[in-house]
This record gives C-alpha cells, sequence and structure tokens, in this order.
C-alpha cells in the first residue's frame, strides 16, 4: 500500500487561515447537535418558497461551491460585507437528522447582486470574491454550517437568504427562503421600503408559524471584533428520506480512501479517489473537514493525474470504474463520493424547483437499468416556471 511520502506532506497544504478557523468551528459545531430530548420539541415542517431566477447554471458554479462563501476559491481577499454564519440540522417530520442532505445557499451579495441568473454569466457586477453559491452534504447529525456575508438588499424584496434542500430519495429539490427579523436599512440609513410584513413572498406563506419559522435573529458571534453574526435554523422536512443503495456500497453510501498520487510540477499534491460509476450519472467528492459527524465539503477535482483540477461534477459515459484526483486532504484519508440519478438536479434553470434525485438517490432498482425511475429530464419532472423576480 502506497504511502504519503511527498515531499510537501498534507501539513503544508494551504487552507487560508480564515477557512482553518471555519472549518474548526464546524467540528465544535457538530458536538452540539446530538443533545438527547431536543427531538421532544413540536416541529414546523418548514415552508416551501420559489426558488426564483437566481439559482446557478451548473457551468456557471465556481469550481469551489464549499460551505464557505466568504472566501472564493484561492483569492486571498474576502467577499464584502458582514460575516454571517447560518447552521442547523435537516430534520425529517419527527425530527430525525437526516443523513446525506445536500443543502444548496445562494444570495445576494452585499450591494444587493446576484453572482448568478439563469443562463447569464457571472454577473460583473457581483462582489469578485464572493461565491454567491454554495453547497453541503450531512452527516449522521443531519447537520449544517455555512460561512457567508449578510444577505444584500435589492429592490421588490426584504433580506433573505435562498435554500434548496435535497433529501436522499426525493425527486426535487426543495427551496425555501431564509429572513431576518430587523428592520431592514439601505444605505443611506432610510428604511428599506420593502420588508418582512409587505414581501410578497415572505407574506405568501399562509400559515403563521412555517412563517415565523423563517424569520431568524442574527445575534452577533461571542467574542467577535468584527461584528460577525450568526443564526441557528432547523430545516423540517416533510418528506421521508429513501436512503439509497448503490452496487457495491450497501445503504448508497461511498466512502473512499484517497490514494496518494503524484504532484504536477509546480503544483499540489493529489489524491486519487476510485469509485465505481455508471452511465448517465452525476458524481460529487466531498471530503469532511472536520473529522466530526458534521458533514461533508464539495472539492474540485480532475479526472487525470496530471491534468487540470477543472471541475466539480461529473456525470459519467460508461460503467466501470472512475478515478477522481483532488487536491485537498480529508480526514483521516476518506473521501465521500456523492451521486446524483440521471437528469438530476446538476444546476441548471431546467431542474429550477427540483429534478430528480440529488446527492444519492438511486430508486428501488438501482443504477443498473432495473427500473424505478424516468428518463433524465422527463416532464414529470420538471415544475412550471416560477415567477421573475424572487
Ligand atoms: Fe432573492
Amino acid at each position: 500500500m502506497k504511502t504519503n511520502t511527498t515531499k510537501t506532506g498534507i501539513a503544508a497544504f494551504y487552507i487560508p487561515l480564515e477557512r482553518r478557523r471555519f472549518f474548526k468551528s464546524m467540528a465544535l459545531a457538530s458536538a452540539g447537535f446530538t443533545l438527547p430530548g431536543y427531538l421532544a420539541e413540536a416541529l414546523t415542517l418548514t415552508p416551501q418558497v420559489t426558488q426564483g431566477p437566481f439559482y446557478p447554471l451548473a457551468k456557471n458554479i465556481p469550481l469551489d461551491k464549499d460551505n464557505d462563501l466568504v472566501q472564493l476559491n484561492d483569492n486571498t481577499s474576502s467577499a464584502a460585507g458582514i460575516i454571517t454564519y447560518v447552521s442547523g440540522r435537516v430534520l425529517d417530520k419527527s425530527g430525525n437528522p437526516i443523513r446525506g442532505a445536500l443543502v444548496e445557499l445562494w444570495h445576494a451579495d452585499n450591494g444587493g447582486e446576484y453572482t448568478y441568473s439563469d443562463d447569464a454569466p457571472r454577473n460583473p457586477r457581483a462582489d469578485a470574491n464572493f461565491a454567491g453559491f454554495g453547497q453541503f452534504l450531512t452527516g449522521a447529525s443531519g447537520a449544517y454550517k455555512f460561512r457567508t456575508v449578510k444577505a444584500g438588499l435589492y429592490q421588490g424584496r426584504t433580506r433573505h437568504f435562498h435554500f434548496g434542500i435535497t433529501v436522499p430519495g426525493q425527486k426535487s429539490r426543495y427551496t425555501t427562503q431564509l429572513f431576518w427579523n430587523e428592520v431592514a436599512k439601505a444605505a443611506d440609513g432610510t428604511t428599506w421600503e420593502t420588508t418582512n410584513e409587505n414581501d410578497m413572498v415572505l407574506m405568501g406563506i399562509r400559515d403563521a408559524a412555517q412563517r415565523a419559522s423563517v424569520i431568524k435573529e442574527f445575534v452577533l458571534v461571542p467574542g467577535t471584533t468584527t461584528g460577525e453574526q450568526e443564526t441557528a435554523w432547523d430545516i423540517v422536512m416533510g418528506l421521508t428520506p429513501n436512503e439509497p443503495s448503490y452496487p457495491e456500497a450497501p445503504g448508497g453510501t461511498l466512502i473512499v480512501a484517497g490514494i496518494p498520487a503524484s504532484t504536477p510540477s509546480g503544483g499540489r499534491e493529489r489524491f486519487r479517489v476510485t469509485a465505481p460509476v455508471y452511465a448517465g450519472y452525476s458524481y460529487e467528492i466531498y471530503a469532511n473537514p472536520t473529522m466530526g459527524s458534521l458533514g461533508w465539503a464539495a472539492l474540485p477535482f480532475g479526472l487525470s493525474e496530471a491534468g487540470k483540477v477543472d471541475r466539480n461534477i461529473h456525470t459519467a459515459s460508461a460503467e466501470g470504474k472512475l478515478d477522481f484526483f483532488v487536491e485537498r486532504p480529508s480526514a483521516k484519508g476518506f473521501y465521500y463520493v456523492a451521486f446524483r440519478l440521471p437528469g438530476a438536479n446538476i444546476g441548471t434553470p431546467g431542474g429550477r424547483g427540483g429534478g430528480p434525485g440529488g446527492p444519492g438517490g438511486p430508486p428501488p432498482g438501482g443504477p443498473r437499468g432495473r427500473g424505478g425511475f424516468g428518463p433524465p429530464g422527463s416532464a414529470a419532472g420538471r415544475p412550471p416556471r416560477p415567477a421573475p423576480e424572487q
């Protein structure tokens, strides 16, 4: 068995300091989510709210699509705005944590600009250091956490985050929005014209308890000297996850040891992650930077040992073994290979509001064609286009 004998070594791998602090905080956060008795509370189902037009196209999603939206790729500058943490758990209606839930977050930057919209490339007016979009895959605790900035205000809306949740076995992305319990102020100090009381999307949530469940207090992070804020929000799904099966991976979990690969000249050390793949399925590679059960961070990867690390999702064209090459070490050397069904929500407006699948999700039958799910892009998986803004 190969061992890590390269000169660079894991310890020398560069992760910006703020990022390291963030990942460290995730490990601490996960510890708080396992207290017994917590589940006894009555749970309010998280309301479904329009996805809106700003969910990014797959081709536009940055290589770096992990749960840290403040730092994009290896930029040395951070996004402008108030650093904001949002964390919680994805639960089923009985309060059980949902493992393997894909949680996606996208929102306007500090200046109120969205990074993406429908078919358009990255918005040149948006903050170049802001990722605009991030995602997270929950672990056994169902916990998720994002580091981002306070969402900016734009005309016609009160302040909000957009979330998409895809639980294992779910056929569509469940979209919702999160709001601030505040009186929002414009840059000139005047009260923003669209408030929580007259925002059409928020007021469109008819059930008062559900509406209240998505309006949160954002409080100062203890000890912060820079005004960082945080909130906790549990997302309660009225759906029962259907943990998928996958050939060679009982329970649908593909956990793979990363084998040290050769380091390209002038490049970073690489790890090879080999997984069984099936035609039409899309794959993502996640690393667990916390060594806890909190969850997994999405990684960019390449498909050759010496080639570019140039993608963050890949659709296999044939059945077989496939090598993925990543540059970030993972806790204990293991990586999570997530798979999405053929035609699943790989990040296109065609999948607005959903599209079958999510990370993990093969229905009964598995990927060998034993049936159970519709053809890619079937009309049944496509909801009508939502209204133009939100
Ligand atoms: Fe929005």
